[in-house]
């Protein structure tokens, strides 16, 4: 798909193919005047001032900001049913200790493949019509081979159909299903569903929830193991409900990343610094479940690269929003516009072993962009709960157009 994009105000972007860290956590280019030149789907020019002749589409972006496409690093966004009543209790002050999660678990167990996909569809057409145009999405509401497979197939007809990128992970360590026992459990995971899942290209990574009340230090090590071994990347849900030395854990794998991390400890932050591991925080948990912010600055000064993502999901973060989060990591979390957005673009694009594709502007990266109804990238985390993003372009594809504003007569 060939495109130009012209009349760009300002253009925001991070640069390369690794995660930005430390003092350069929030480096960004920013041109003015710019245009983006796409063909066959790709960036083949970013430039300013005078556009080139093209013969193909055109897109004026009318002087409005544009970035990368957002990347949404960590999802649960397939699932049926709703948790209103769990959302209720928690309003009137009840905890949440992941319980709902085999509430959830049951609804998808119900459901069909075809069911998951006609109901994760306009979630995720929501997602890009918010901005993000790569969307990770984790299994783990199935617990049994067949419907964990289930999961992740919709998954992939979902990618198949629609013009996000979207990047599947196997979660079969999210709960403990309650027919079996723990111990069975983890050895089907370990010697049937690992390998089928690597086997069938039906996921990219393997995560597990290592938490306080689901998978021990001990077990997570095992399943990851398992799962690096069989060819998949290595995530984990670490240190969310309360520290237990998951972040630990995920520099002594050299996790690709370590996410929530509300919890996490100075030497988890160190082991995750030395190994490279991303932090993938999700402040819409934090912001839901009131519990405390990440420790984005921490990280950050520790050299730990940060992404940014909703863990869109029924239960602990019902918010598909990627600029909400920008902006709960801007006014709570002490990043800065420009941290927030390479968090949500190069560093989670990192996150999950994308960055060589997406997360970026620049030539030979796919042509995913955000054109906003903006002076600059600054504004898309101030103007909170409305939705500024003007067209997505995914692939080098208007993937979505807000509609005019009717003119007053
Ligand atoms: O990322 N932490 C574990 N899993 C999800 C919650 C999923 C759910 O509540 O359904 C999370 O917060
Ligand atoms: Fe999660």
């Amino acid at each position: 798909m060939d495109l130009l994009v012209y009349g760009i105000g300002e253009l925001a972007t991070p640069i390369g193919q690794e995660p930005n860290r430390g003092a350069g956590q929030g480096e960004l280019t920013v041109v003015r005047d710019a245009y983006v030149l796409v063909r066959d789907g790709r960036i083949a020019e970013v430039g300013a001032g005078r556009w080139p002749r093209f013969a193909g589409p055109t897109l004026d972006a009318e002087g409005r900001t544009v970035t990368p496409g957002l990347v949404d690093p960590h999802t649960h966004a397939v699932f049926a049913g709703n948790r209103v009543q769990e959302f209720l209790a928690r309003a009137r002050g009840e905890k949440y200790t992941g319980g709902g999660i085999l509430t959830t678990v049951q609804a998808v167990r119900e459901a069909p493949e075809g069911e998951l996909v006609r109901l994760a569809r306009p979630r995720l057409l929501r997602m890009l019509e918010l901005g993000a145009t790569t969307v990770e999405i984790k299994s783990g509401y199935g617990l049994t081979t067949a419907d964990e497979l289930k999961m992740l197939r919709a998954i992939r007809r979902l990618g198949e159909e629609l013009p996000l990128t979207l990047v599947p992970t196997f979660l079969g360590a999210h709960a403990f299903p309650p027919e079996v026992s723990r111990e069975n459990y983890i050895r089907l995971m370990v010697e049937e569903m690992i390998p089928v899942v690597a086997g069938t290209g039906l996921a990219r990574f393997c995560d597990v929830f290592c938490d306080q009340g689901f998978y021990t230090i001990e077990e997570a090590r095992t399943i990851l193991l398992a799962a690096r071994a069989a060819g998949l990347g290595v995530k984990i849900h670490a240190d969310e409900l309360a520290w237990v030395g998951a972040a630990e854990l995920a520099g002594e794998l050299s996790a690709t990343s370590a996410e929530h991390l509300l919890h996490v400890s100075q030497s988890g932050i160190e082991a995750m610094a030395h190994a490279g591991t991303v932090a993938v925080l999700l402040p819409g948990t934090a912001f839901v479940l009131d519990e405390p912010w990440p420790p984005a600055r921490d990280l950050i000064a520790a050299g730990v690269p940060v992404a940014l993502g909703t863990d869109f999901n029924p239960g602990s973060s019902p918010v598909a929003s990627l600029p909400l989060i920008l902006a709960l990591a801007v006014l709570r979390m002490g990043m800065s516009p420009a941290e927030a957005l390479v968090a949500a673009t190069l560093n989670a694009a990192a996150a999950i072993g994308l960055a060589d594709r997406v997360g970026s502007l620049e030539p030979g990266k796919q042509a995913d962009l955000v054109v906003w109804d903006a002076e600059s990238y600054e504004e898309i985390p101030y103007w909170i709960g409305q939705n500024l993003a003007w067209a997505v372009v995914a692939r080098g594809r208007v993937g979505w157009r807000s509609s005019p504003t009717p003119s007053s007569t």
